[in-house]
């Protein structure tokens, strides 16, 4: 049975505004962000930031869930996509995007949202994975890109 969207997107952005006013620490900020979000949502398995640590080239950050796949260069997976192309990717099912990494066999659908800080500079990509086939709605994509955008863009 898939469970339904139970996500509350302005007490969300609420509670992630009110635990990170004024903090500018990057790790700090999404190590709270991807607690959070994993906790709002059943459908959310597995949150989790990829951060650019070199050319065409992500590491892990702070995550929830699982454990997650330690580099992502630029060139492979949905977290690559999204870096590369610095769109969002909505993914209704990993099995038929080409190059999916599955971090865990049971990821069924996926959305990996690009993270620019105040300068326009990309620094990560967050990941939120699902078990559901077709778990994410768009209204996820643009709020959860308007939570990054003001935490990462007017924190500092
Ligand atoms: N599925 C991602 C990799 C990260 S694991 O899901 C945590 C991808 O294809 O980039």
């Amino acid at each position: 049975m898939l469970t339904q969207k139970k996500i509350n997107y302005d007490l969300l952005a609420k509670t992630i505004f009110a635990l990170t006013e004024a903090e500018t620490d990057e790790v700090s900020l999404m190590a709270t962000i991807v607690c959070e979000v994993y906790h709002s949502d059943d459908r959310f398995n597995w949150t989790g930031f990829y951060r650019v640590t070199g050319p065409e080239m992500l590491k892990i950050g702070p995550y929830q869930g699982a454990h997650g796949c330690l580099q992502i260069p630029f060139s492979r997976g949905v977290c690559g996509a999204a870096a590369r192309t610095q769109r969002t990717q909505l993914v209704n099912d990993v099995d038929a995007f080409k190059g999916h990494i599955a971090c865990s066999s049971s990821t069924r659908s996926e959305l990996v949202l690009p993270v620019w800080n105040a300068c326009g500079e990309l620094i990560a990509v967050f990941d939120i994975d699902s078990d559901q086939p077709h778990a994410f709605i768009e209204e996820d994509s643009t709020e959860i890109a308007r939570i990054l955008k003001d935490v990462f863009m007017s924190n500092f």
